[in-house]
């Protein structure tokens, strides 16, 4: 019997989603009656907490050093096979610079963008804008410009977020709808649409609101979704790969009244909860959740160091 350490919990923001996703995670796992579960608490940045002597580490750390590459990194000196992209891609995907960079070299569209210092008077960029620390998740910091006096607040809150120091995001506000791509292993899963009653799916309503919805865009009534939805996937795939993601990955769009389809960022550690995107969507496709979690873990892999 494989023995599968799974990791949850840790010091970003995120630990208590975390402590959620992994309690699921390793619940489906153990469901499946083939594998030795170890629910493995994380309290500090290190794996000294982990048994060495496990088959593979299924990663449910959201944030920081769980996502960042820390631990991917960390498990790849110990050479054991962990879920989700490797060390590389999370540090990429965990730095929105980092990824707008890469995602521009692959042809693959994201708003236009610009950085700006803490003490810029204006916007490098005509209003509206989206202010926002490179390196943050879960909307902390972020925020929309569209009057020249509300420039100040917005960089002062980016910088704050960041830890006070640094150059912050710039990017040209999108308008329209926003949408989201799971991908398990290089396949891409249905695209589910984020309905907000603002239009922006900011802190509040990522995690507070009750009227958030996230239909599949499948159940559309309008057909030119079809389309969109073939686009998103192809969207969603090439970013993964132009970042060098594997196993799971989300990749978060907006989508312009006129159609255009702009990738916002990556997931590498996509939230696992039961009422989470990723583990939703490929249920759509007529997977448990237990069978997912199963698929991730198959696609566990390292880099030799
Ligand atoms: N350029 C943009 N145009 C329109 N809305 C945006 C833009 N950037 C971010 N947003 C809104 O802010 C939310 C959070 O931004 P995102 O870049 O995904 O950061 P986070 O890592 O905090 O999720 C998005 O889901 C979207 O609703
Ligand atoms: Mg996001």
């Amino acid at each position: 019997m494989k023995k599968i350490a799974v990791l949850m919990g840790g010091v970003s923001s995120e630990r208590e989603v975390s402590l959620m996703s992994g309690k699921n995670i390793a619940e489906a796992l153990s469901s499946l009656g083939k594998y030795e579960v170890a629910s493995v608490v994380l309290d500090e940045e290190s794996l000294d907490a982990m048994p060495k002597d496990v088959d593979a580490a299924y990663i449910a750390l959201h944030g920081g050093w769980g996502e960042n590459g820390g631990a991917q990194e960390a498990l790849d000196r110990l050479a054991i096979p962990y879920t989700g992209p490797g060390a590389k891609a999370s540090r990429i995907a965990m730095d929105k610079v980092k990824t707008k960079l890469v995602l521009e070299y692959a042809g693959v569209k994201t708003a236009k963008w610009s950085l700006a210092e803490k003490d810029a008077k204006e916007s490098p960029l005509p209003l509206p804008v989206v202010v926002k620390p490179p390196c943050d998740g879960s909307s902390v910091g972020i925020s929309k410009v569209s009057k020249a006096e509300d420039w100040p607040r917005a960089v002062a809150e980016a910088v704050k977020a960041q830890g006070g120091e640094g150059s912050v995001l710039v990017e040209e506000f999108i308008p329209g709808r926003e949408m989201t791509v799971g991908i398990i292993d290089s396949h891409p899963l249905p695209a589910i649409e984020i309905v907000t009653k603002s239009g922006w799916y900011g802190y509040d309503e990522k995690y507070f609101s009750e009227e958030t919805r996230y239909p599949f865009l499948a159940d559309s009534a309008n057909p030119a979704d079809r389309r969109l939805e073939v686009e998103l996937k192809a969207a969603a795939l090439a970013a993964y790969k132009a970042c060098g993601a594997r196993g799971v990955t989300r990749v978060d769009f907006r989508v312009a009244p006129d159609g255009g389809i702009y990738v916002l960022e990556l997931n590498t550690s996509p939230g696992f909860t039961s009422h989470s995107l990723v583990p939703k969507s490929a249920m759509r496709e007529g997977r448990t959740f237990a069978e997912t979690c199963d698929w991730i873990l198959n696609s566990a892999t390292f880099d030799r160091q």
